[in-house]
């Protein structure tokens, strides 16, 4: 288990520093004068937004836009809403099913590229399927090795997918053509010492990406749509801000309308304290230091030691968070803010220091992108009981389907 956290927070900081090595250094000219009408983001659409904020980061998305289109420029849905106008006026739906579609369309988009996303999504989003269902259960974790069906059935689909991805980064190499996505700054990237990455590393890298960047974000939407969809206090108070802000912003859903979403974002942030993606990080100590307990008790951790910080048990700790077993989003709104009220690292859902993860403001916004979306063009409503932990997987995840039913609203709020 320990190797395998190890292992993960090692791709991760090794990804952080491609990723930003990669990020391709541009001069961006100094934007025009007023202009009158707000420009709309065409085509790229909000997820093409979504690839800029992850190959080049939050700053570098909002400069692009502001130097493209002006201060003020509004957002296109094209994508979000094609995906949803596959449902019908009402209807039920796996939500889990759903959303690890969408997901998957929004990395194929940002991260894979367009020959996956025109030729063989299908094929790509269920050999990741089973690579996550058949390699992120704790026996692979803990058995890598094994020779267990679950085991066999991962390297089997791990195989598939690096063939289709090698034939992808072969074909771009020898016909020089280049696309504007991760993959391409992955094939592009070279170490300090002026090495290219070679097609395993691209291949290992886009994987781990991927699962950074997908498996984390659905089930960390899965269950903000549980919790939104069994209290209905919370839920009424984010379908409220949504109308606020559609009237504030007047139907131009621009980025500071996704930036304003504060209920939204409490929703999403209770939600992942409850359910952590990755349960615990681990770090490795390259100097002695010490700790001091709240009892007051000093710890001298020497170097070379592994530590590991629990965040399934941190983020349930009753000196910070009252009452920690309750979904209450509140406890991060003005006035308590318990996060910040416990210190530093009392929040870490995402890590935490040198090597928290880079993927946080995405992770918030493709899920405050679609969930937005559907609370108001939807009604919504829990079918089945409210989804238990499924603990036999690394990244914890409802347990069975979670089944909702829907109605399209008659007006939708935009
Ligand atoms: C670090 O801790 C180890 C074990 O306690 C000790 O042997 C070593 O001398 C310490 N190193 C430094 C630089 O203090």
């Amino acid at each position: 288990m320990t190797n395998f956290a190890i292992w993960f927070a090692i791709a991760l900081a090794f990804v952080a520093v491609v990723i930003l090595r990669a990020a391709p250094t541009r001069t961006i000219p100094d934007p025009k004068g007023n202009r009158l009408q707000p420009p709309a983001v065409t085509g790229g659409s909000i997820i093409g937004l979504l690839h800029t904020l992850c190959t080049k980061g939050l700053r570098a998305m909002v400069r692009d836009q502001y130097t493209k289109l002006g201060s003020v420029f509004t957002v296109s849905f094209v994508g979000l809403k094609d995906y949803f106008a596959k449902w019908g006026q009402q209807g039920k739906v796996n939500l889990k099913k759903e959303l690890d579609h969408l997901l998957m369309l929004i990395s194929g988009r940002c991260l894979l590229g367009k020959e996956v996303r025109e030729k063989m999504f299908e094929e790509v989003f269920m050999l990741f399927y089973e690579l996550t269902d058949n390699g992120m259960r704790l026996s692979s974790v803990l058995f890598p090795y094994a020779p267990l069906p679950a085991n066999r059935r991962r390297d089997t689909v791990r195989a598939k997918l690096s063939a289709i991805f090698t034939e992808i980064v072969r074909s771009r190499k020898s016909s020089g053509r280049t696309e504007d996505d991760v993959l391409q700054n992955l094939i592009d990237s070279k170490y300090g010492d002026g090495r290219s990455t070679t097609e395993a590393e691209v291949i290992g890298l886009i994987i781990s990406l991927l699962f950074a960047g997908k498996h984390t974000s659905t089930i960390a939407s899965t269950w903000t749509g549980a919790y939104l969809l069994s209290n209905p206090s919370y839920l009424t108070a984010a379908v409220e801000e949504q109308k606020q802000l559609v009237r504030k912003y007047s139907g131009y859903l621009d980025y500071g309308f996704f930036h304003e979403m504060d209920v939204l974002h409490r929703c999403i942030k209770e939600a992942l304290r409850v359910h952590p993606p990755v349960p615990w990080f681990s770090r490795k100590v390259h100097k002695n230091f010490t700790v001091r307990t709240k009892e007051g008790q000093e710890y001298e951790i020497p170097r070379g030691h592994t530590i590991v910080s629990p965040v399934l048990f941190n983020s349930y700790l009753p000196h910070i968070y009252k009452d920690p077993d309750v979904y209450d989003p509140d406890r991060f709104g003005p006035g308590r803010q318990e996060d910040k009220a416990g210190g530093k690292f009392s929040y870490t859902a995402f890590s935490g220091g040198r090597h928290a993860c880079i993927g946080e403001s995405y992770a918030y916004m493709q899920i405050k992108v679609i969930w937005s979306h559907l609370l108001r063009n939807f009604e919504l409503k829990l079918e089945t009981p409210f989804p238990e932990t499924n603990w036999n997987k690394i990244v914890p995840e409802p347990k069975g389907e979670v089944t909702v039913s829907y109605k399209r609203r008659l007006l939708p709020i935009q």
